[in-house]
């Protein structure tokens, strides 16, 4: 069986995409809380993508599989958003994703064709008002994504999905 590991994927759209895997792959999900994990045939690690350091958590030699699920919402006018406000956004959708995607390449590498892949949003393509700060971070996930997809064909795959609003937690804040 595959070893598939997903960073968040406790609630909201990794969940759902677990609740899919779990029985044809050993699947790993790396999140700091997991009461909705209960009754899933899944390994759960508690990890902070914020803090954590990646490669000193129980991991298989070989990863097939790495979905990075951590996101934000963070809509507000450009001329309130301070420069914390797009520091947040970039840590936790970008940088964070880098340390994680840096610290585990070798465990990619020793898969024949690992795939991985990272979520945008679909207004990093658009263009929406009040989007500033979640767009940029997301479009540096795109152009990493593909940077990172032309520097490892063909050993790893890299994909990126840009969900429109879909109806998890995350959305919660925003919903009309
Ligand atoms: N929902 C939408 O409408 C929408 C639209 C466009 C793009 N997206 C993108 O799609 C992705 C998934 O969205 P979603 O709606 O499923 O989000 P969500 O409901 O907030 O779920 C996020 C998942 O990531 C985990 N996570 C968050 N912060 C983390 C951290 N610091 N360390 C480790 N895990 C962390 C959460 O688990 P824990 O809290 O247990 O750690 C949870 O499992 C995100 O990147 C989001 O930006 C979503």
């Amino acid at each position: 069986m595959k070893n598939i590991l997903f960073i968040g994927g406790s609630y909201g759209i990794g969940l759902e995409v677990a609740k899919l895997l779990a029985k044809d792959t050993n699947l790993i999900i790396a999140s700091r809380t997991s009461e909705e994990l209960e009754n899933l045939d899944v390994k759960h690690i508690a990890f902070d993508a914020l803090k954590g350091d990646i490669t000193q958590l129980d991991l298989p030699d070989t990863l097939d599989g790495l979905v990075y699920f951590p996101g934000s919402i963070n809509l507000k006018p450009f001329k309130i958003l301070s420069i914390e406000s797009f520091e947040d956004e970039m840590n936790l959708n970008f940088f964070s994703l880098v340390k994680v995607v840096q610290g585990l390449l070798p465990k990619l590498k020793n898969s024949d064709q690992a795939s991985l892949v990272f979520f945008s949003t679909v207004a990093a393509k658009v263009g929406m008002p009040f989007h500033t700060s979640i767009s940029a971070a997301k479009g540096a996930i795109e152009g990493f994504a593909k940077s990172l997809a032309a520097e490892y064909a063909p050993s790893l795959r890299v994909n990126v999905i840009a969900p429109s609003l879909t109806d998890t937690q995350l959305s919660k804040k925003i919903a009309v």
